[in-house]
């Protein structure tokens, strides 16, 4: 294990390679434990390159087995090489060459996941981000775009599909008990987008006919007999391949398009050219085992990995410091594929629920970086919420600030100009700034400056002359290494309510305004609007136009004003939670200093009310009844923060919420549909919002058997799931739970992606005694210690999403995760880094709790041999 701690990687240092690579061809005998891989480099020296100038590849825990140049062994002076290089000097001068390498892995030894590993049987890769040089020494960096050829021989019996990317050129019987397939990939390609997959699958396949009336084969690799729950990754496949050719223009550009779902895999799924990779969870789905919410991811990664076929692979990196690039681009990209297949305006609201409850914190706490970071010691640490979820933010504000038009002028740019190119950010805001002819250059510090900017806003209504004000002010708190930060470009969408509900429709009459979005570029700007009839109530960033944080002195009388009239459905919302956090703060912080709390009554009449009004989508009056989790609360109170006060506060707003609306919930709970199963948006909407209805009408009542019932008999994991949980979280020791959980566990013993949810449920059970459960379960049998995503379910959902049960008082929980961390880092260190993350906001803890959680990072520290992704997390976590 590479135990250096030193080596920082920065952006300014950025050198093209000494040579280019032509073409690499590369041969695998595939075998458990003695791989053996032959790789074939075609190369020249760059042009004004010094001749003396060695190549330098790049390896990890590798071991060379013999070095040819054209065919001929290399003489051992003329080469170094250790585990992570290799070095070879005396190369010609500017004629091409071929350099040959053997290398053999072990793919069984390979538990990082990373490289060439073995997965259920099977044989599979994952090279993003740097794993390519963990089955042989090459030039491991996303600037270095080759055509590939591969060959794959392996033994017959046990590996019937022998799959890499680009287009099948043949393959056949190869020796005794062999076979061996050859692919060609004509489109040039960095190293993290080679894969190969060998395994034994059952097999799904469908045809796309593409744009200008090509037929593509689509082939959906799963478990033997899981083919049946294949059926709807396959359709937002295709969903994904006709909207990208209509958005976008994009036309799929090979014969043939592969995924391979493995049931052991770091993230969710990887983008590798024609081969995409899959965490079976993002691809298996039936009504009997996923939810309604398992089917919208499925829809959103399989379109998200289809994206980057163009944004990521046909235009992709100069180097890893510009990931956003292509990552908040893409889910930018399957932002909007959402939004288009089901309900918008949920959509959205669901995207700024997901930002403020990742991203945010990341951005104000010791984790802070920019949206391209200018250093890195580890690459695996920077697939961050930062660079996934504000990236795609960021390209959602260009779009604001040229409008639809002139964003999709510079997108086709892009396309037509970096076509084949690994590209920079610079590169793509040119694009935006010629199309459109705008300046972007003080817009470009959304990509430098790390932390979310806040606006202070006022309003001045003046009635005898009819004129309303606002004055918009806008900071940014340092961040590590930022000390001091620039004024931004901050575009915020508005609307003037006026008290009939009506929408003023007038320009200010001066200021940086237009199409309805405030441009703030200077510290602090008025705009002021004349001829207002009546006095207006500003609604403020709609939206979430920008991510940044609102200031605002608004009454609860203008807030409700806004939920009630604003032509914006997600507005609306804002102003709802607005509303509802701001309640829950202040009942938080009397329940910390043990006063009474105050009542929820106006709140609760507004929730109620959103609840029965049946000109609301059901599914938007489902996100209204979803109170700000305590996470959120904790955040927006910022220090001192106390996880027992805030679950108090909440259980008895919740209770309070309920109890005055046992009436419209009893009703409301009945509303799911009935009859065959559809993962459609309107039927999900309508049991999201009969599910709330049944836990607030179970707080009500105080009593399991309502949610016993549904449990019993739902046929659906969303309503069956919706159920346990209550009963786990509500009614911990009851017997219906009790029964529950026992028929949940029995019924998907051989379930694994199932049996998951049984472990994530209790997992975040709250209660500072949660603990203690969650100790036996990670003794209990079918606890896969080596499973990223049963490790996820149990210790991630503990840590990341059960505030009072990790945050136990006596230390409990971060002293558990620190010792699974450790533990867990020796076989897999990217995924032991992101989960110690969940300790990421610890210096906003009261201060016992602070010390407790400092002690255990420190311990984590001195545990001995980290990975170098654990022991950069650690170290930033512990830095001032
Ligand atoms: N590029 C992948 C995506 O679509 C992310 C990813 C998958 C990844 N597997 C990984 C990143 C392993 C790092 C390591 O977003
Ligand atoms: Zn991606």
């Amino acid at each position: 294990m590479r135990t250096e701690t030193g080596q920082v990687y920065k952006l300014k240092d950025y050198r093209p390679t000494n040579f280019v690579v032509e073409r690499i061809d590369l041969t695998f005998e595939l075998d458990p434990k003695e791989t053996k891989i032959v790789s074939r480099v075609i190369l020249h020296r760059r042009e004004g390159v010094a001749p003396d100038a060695a190549l330098v590849f790049d390896g990890d825990e590798l071991t060379l087995d013999s070095l040819q140049l054209d065919g001929n062994e290399i003489e051992p002076s003329l080469y170094d090489v250790t585990p992570e290089t290799l070095t070879i000097r005396g190369l010609p001068e500017s004629e091409p060459f071929e350099v040959t390498v053997n290398t053999t892995i072990s793919p069984e030894a390979n538990t990082k996941l990373m490289g060439l590993y073995r997965t259920n049987g099977a044989y599979c890769t994952q090279c993003e981000a740097e794993g390519f040089r963990r089955i042989t020494y090459f030039y491991d960096r996303p600037d270095v775009l080759a055509v590939y050829t591969v060959t794959i021989i392996a033994a017959k019996d046990d590996v019937k599909q022998l799959l890499s990317n680009g287009n099948f050129l043949g393959g056949g019987n190869y020796d005794e008990g062999r076979h061996f397939a050859a692919w060609f990939d004509p489109h040039p390609k960095p190293s993290y987008l080679f894969a190969l997959v060998g395994a034994d699958l059952g097999l799904v396949e469908d045809t796309f006919t593409t744009m200008s009336d090509r037929e593509v084969a689509l082939k959906i690799y799963v478990e033997h007999g899981k083919e049946g729950r294949a059926g709807y990754a396959m359709d937002a496949l295709k969903r994904s391949m006709k909207w990208d050719e209509e958005k976008f223009g994009r036309e799929y550009d090979l014969d043939i398009f592969q995924i391979v779902a493995v049931s052991d895999f770091n993230m969710g799924a990887m983008e590798n050219k024609g081969l995409n990779v899959f965490n079976d969870k993002y691809v298996l789905a039936d009504p009997e085992t996923a939810t309604d919410a398992d089917y919208a991811n499925i829809e959103a990664i399989i379109a998200h990995e289809y994206f980057h076929n163009w944004t990521g692979n046909r235009i992709t990196c100069r180097d890893w410091f510009q990931l956003c690039l292509k990552e908040g681009l893409t889910v930018y990209r399957d932002h909007a594929f959402s939004a288009d297949q089901r309900s918008a305006a949920v959509k959205r609201i669901a995207e700024i629920r997901l930002l403020k409850a990742h991203q945010f914190p990341e951005d104000a706490g010791p984790l802070a970086h920019p949206v391209r970071p200018e250093s890195y010691k580890e690459i695996n640490n920077f697939y961050t919420a930062t660079v996934y979820e504000k990236g795609s933010e960021v390209v959602r504000m260009i779009r604001t600030i040229l409008g639809a038009d002139d964003f999709r002028k510079g997108m086709d740019l892009y396309f037509e100009r970096h076509d084949g190119d690994a590209a920079t950010i610079e590169d793509f805001l040119a694009c935006f700034a010629e199309a459109s002819g705008r300046d972007l250059k003080q817009f470009a510090l959304w990509y430098s400056q790390a932390g979310t900017p806040s606006v202070s806003v006022s309003t001045d209504w003046n009635e005898a002359a009819g004129t309303f004000e606002v004055t918009l002010e806008q900071s940014l708190a340092p961040t590590p290494d930022q000390s001091r930060k620039a004024l931004m470009h901050i575009p915020l969408a508005y609307g003037l309510i006026l008290p009939d509900g009506a929408e003023f429709d007038g320009q200010p009459d001066a200021g940086d305004a237009e199409g309805g979005v405030f441009h703030l570029t200077k510290r602090k700007q008025t705009f002021t609007f004349s001829n207002v009839p009546g006095r207006p109530v500003l609604s403020i960033n709609r939206s979430f136009s920008a991510p940044v944080n609102i200031a605002m002195e608004q009454s609860a009388a203008d807030l409700a004003h806004i939920a009630r009239h604003d032509s914006d459905g997600v507005s609306r919302w804002q102003a709802l939670n607005e509303q509802a956090m701001r309640h829950l703060v202040a009942v938080s912080k009397l329940a910390r200093d043990g006063r009474n709390l105050s009542s929820a009554k106006e709140l609760a009449e507004i929730l109620i009310a959103t609840a029965a009004d049946e000109s609301l989508e059901p599914a938007f009056r489902a996100q209204a009844l979803a109170l700000p989790a305590e996470s959120d609360i904790a955040r927006e109170i910022g220090s001192n923060i106390d996880p027992d006060a805030i679950h108090t506060a909440r259980e008895a707003v919740l209770s309070e919420v309920a109890k005055s609306g046992l009436d419209v919930f009893t009703k409301l709970a009945d509303g799911a549909p009935t009859g065959t199963y559809s993962p459609n948006a309107t039927d999900a909407g309508l049991r999201a919002l009969a599910g709330a209805a049944i836990a607030y009408a179970s707080i009500a009542e105080g009593q399991p058997a309502r949610a016993k019932a549904a449990y019993d008999k739902s046929d659906n994991m969303t309503v069956m799931s919706q159920a346990l949980q209550i009963l786990a979280h509500q009614f911990p020791g009851s017997s219906e739970t009790a029964d529950a959980l026992g028929n949940f566990k029995a019924r998907f013993a051989t379930d694994p992606l199932a049996l998951d949810k049984w472990y994530s449920i209790q997992a975040m059970a709250p209660g500072s005694d949660s603990g203690v459960r969650v100790e036996e379960l990670l003794n209990s049998s079918d606890f896969d210690r080596t499973n990223p995503n049963r490790i996820r379910a149990l210790i991630g959902a503990f840590s990341a999403g059960n505030p009072t049960g990790f945050n136990a008082a006596d230390g409990t929980g971060y002293r558990m995760l620190a010792r699974e961390v450790v533990d867990i880092d020796k076989r897999n260190p990217q995924l032991a880094a992101r989960l110690l993350t969940a300790m990421r906001s610890w210096r906003s803890l009261e201060a016992g709790r602070q010390e407790l959680a400092r002690q255990a990072l420190v311990s984590i520290r001195e545990a001995g041999e980290l990975s170098p992704d654990v022991g950069d997390i650690v170290d930033r976590m512990l830095a001032n």
